[in-house]
């Protein structure tokens, strides 16, 4: 929905973005700008850049960027107008006077969740879910636990809670909406989940917010899940972590499925927890680590769960939680384990999960055969790989001695071969680092590769730096208005920009970062943050400002020219210009 611009205008007035900021970031002031630690992602030196003058943030480290609108937004996962109307509440203004249609749909969506989960529940209870009931009995699931996880039964028919939602005045397109009914080419409503057990699953608030539904016999996928809705995001959702959350543990279990999880927090385990029949994402693994300190990954004990072990364990390393891994034997996953061996036995197992390092040199181990004189350098080599990404030099000494002991070898030799692995990590990083420098940096806002079309890059620079001077000081508009139009800009993001601006300029509208921020995309929004911060000590004279719509004007630089010349140079060389000049 459009809210007009002088709304926007006095809601950025009212909510500057250092005190919305310091409300969850600590920030030190350094000069004209204030540093701390990066809320949206976890990092130990702070890179995430607050900017008063124009108002806009900007993280060296994960690339977040954008006004206080974006930050509210992001920090505390809302729509676009659920943050309007937040930062207004805040500033005692009165709710710009549109409808809302999309917060009202999700209420909806959760008053028709709430209301199907009911609707399953009854229905495993009736005389239509025996054969449900038989199925959760003979699954060993105690009515209790089928409570507590309010499981139900979608029954056989195709429209059963198409019409039950219909008497209770839901119209057909929500139904749509919340992935409840689906819709036949010919137009045709029908229910999705038919003749399944019905795993509903809830958010930390209580709201049921999808559901997971597992076929008792027949053809067809084993589980289907809902699928993304306005108010449910398939790969940020976990399945009981409103329950994980409750049990008091700081410490979790991630198991691979509903019916792991289930069968855990029967047998008291009342930490556990799943995905959604996807792997671990990243949202999931922060999500995960901001409950926990410490996760046992329980996933099944074939080849796609030890496969998917080593990437959760991956997406963990990025995160500020400890990660222990369980091995199970003679079952192939954690229900099947309890069910065979008993809760104690499981518990044995917890309590002596390995941790990632662990696992990670087990697997290893596994690969090679240390008799074999090869085959112990080729093992010894990969685990010093390993071993050199682990930071804490005592643990490293622990593990050499270990190996020196497992494979025979004098200590001091795998010493030494870790440095050599150390020295490489270190080499692999700084590539690697220079390369994200290309991407993150100005290059990064450059659509095509600009090896490739080099001619691009000096143009877009200049653009990106008219754009962001004109945002800094709102008469530099008037000169360059006079010698460029819209056309001159020739990258997209900034060619926006410029247009949004000029428009804002033509209501008679000061334009600010953030009032522009409300027109333009996330990618532009960062691009033009990062600017803002890396200029925010610099002072940009009419001669500079001049330099670039010459530099605009002017011929492209030779290919040539281009392929030799990386982006520090052309920064430098545009230092030296200004230089020049002065
Ligand atoms: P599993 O097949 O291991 O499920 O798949 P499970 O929970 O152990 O099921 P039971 O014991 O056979 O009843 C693990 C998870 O992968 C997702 C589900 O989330 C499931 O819990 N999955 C599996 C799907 O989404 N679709 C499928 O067809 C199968
Ligand atoms: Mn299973």
């Amino acid at each position: 929905m459009a809210i007009p611009a002088h709304y926007i205008q006095e809601l950025l007035q009212r909510n500057n973005i250092v005190d919305a900021i310091s409300a969850h970031v600590h920030l030190k002031r350094n000069g004209r700008i204030y540093k701390g630690l990066c809320p949206f992602h976890s990092e130990r030196t702070p890179s995430f850049t607050v900017y008063p003058d124009t108002q806009s943030y900007y993280c060296f480290g994960c690339g977040a960027g954008g006004d206080v609108i974006s930050f509210t937004k992001e920090i505390n996962g809302l729509t676009y107008i659920e943050t309007i109307k937040m930062l207004a509440q805040q500033s005692g203004m009165p709710l710009p006077d549109e409808d809302d249609k999309l917060s009202r749909l999700k209420s909806r969506i959760y008053e028709m969740n709430k209301i199907a989960a009911r609707y399953f529940h009854a229905n495993l209870n009736s005389e239509n879910g025996k054969n449900a009931r038989a199925y959760l009995r003979q699954r060993q699931l105690s009515d209790k636990t089928i409570v507590n996880f309010g499981l139900g039964y979608a029954g056989d028919d195709w429209r059963g809670l198409c019409n039950y939602l219909k008497s209770k005045g839901f119209t057909e397109n929500e139904m749509v909406s919340a992935y409840l009914v689906g819709r036949s080419d010919k137009g045709n409503v029908y229910d999705i989940f038919r003749n399944r057990v019905m795993f509903p699953i809830i958010d930390l608030r209580g709201n049921v917010i999808a559901f997971g539904g597992r076929l008792m016999e027949g053809n067809g996928p084993k589980y289907l899940n809902s699928g993304d809705t306005p108010v449910f995001k398939k790969s940020n959702g976990l399945f009981a972590l409103n329950i994980a959350k409750k049990s008091g543990k700081d410490s979790f279990i991630l198991a691979e499925g509903y019916m792991d999880v289930i069968s855990l927090h029967q047998a008291g385990f009342n930490n556990a927890i799943a995905t959604l029949g996807t792997a671990l994402t990243n949202q999931q693994a922060k999500l995960i680590a901001d409950y926990a300190k410490n996760v046992v990954i329980a996933y099944d004990s074939d080849d796609a769960g030890q496969k998917a072990t080593r990437r959760a364990m991956d997406i963990f390393s990025k995160e500020d939680v400890i990660v222990q891994v369980l091995q199970m034997s003679g079952a192939k996953d954690p229900d099947e384990y309890i069910k065979k061996f008993g809760r104690e036995r499981f518990e044995m197992l917890i309590n002596k999960a390995d941790s990632a390092l662990d696992f990670e040199i087990y697997k290893l181990r596994q690969q090679y055969d240390i008799k074999d004189t090869q085959g112990r350098i080729d093992y010894l080599t990969k685990a010093c790989d390993i071993l050199a990404s682990i930071p804490s030099p005592i643990l490293q000494d622990v593990y050499c001695s270990r190996l020196a002991n497992e494979t025979g070898t004098d200590k001091n030799s795998i010493k030494l071969q870790l440095e050599q692995s150390k020295n490489k990590a270190y080499r692999n990083n700084q590539y690697q680092r220079s390369k994200e420098i290309l991407k993150e940096g100005i290059a990064g806002s450059i659509k095509v590769d600009y090896r490739q079309q080099g001619n691009t890059l000096p143009k877009v620079f200049a653009q990106q730096q008219i754009i962001s001077a004109m945002i800094r000081d709102n008469d530099i508009f008037n000169l360059v208005n006079s010698q460029l139009t819209e056309d001159d800009f020739t990258d997209l993001n900034m060619k926006n920009a410029f247009v949004q601006y000029k428009t804002l300029k033509e209501e008679g509208q000061d334009v600010s970062y953030a009032l522009l921020c409300h027109l333009l995309d996330e990618e532009t929004r960062k691009i033009l943050a990062k600017i803002n911060v890396d200029n925010a000590d610099i002072i940009i004279t009419q001669n500079d400002l001049q330099m670039h719509i010459d530099n605009l004007k002017s011929a492209p630089m030779g290919q040539n020219e281009i392929r030799q010349t990386s982006v520090e140079d052309l920064q430098k060389r545009i230092e030296s210009l200004k230089e020049k000049r002065k």
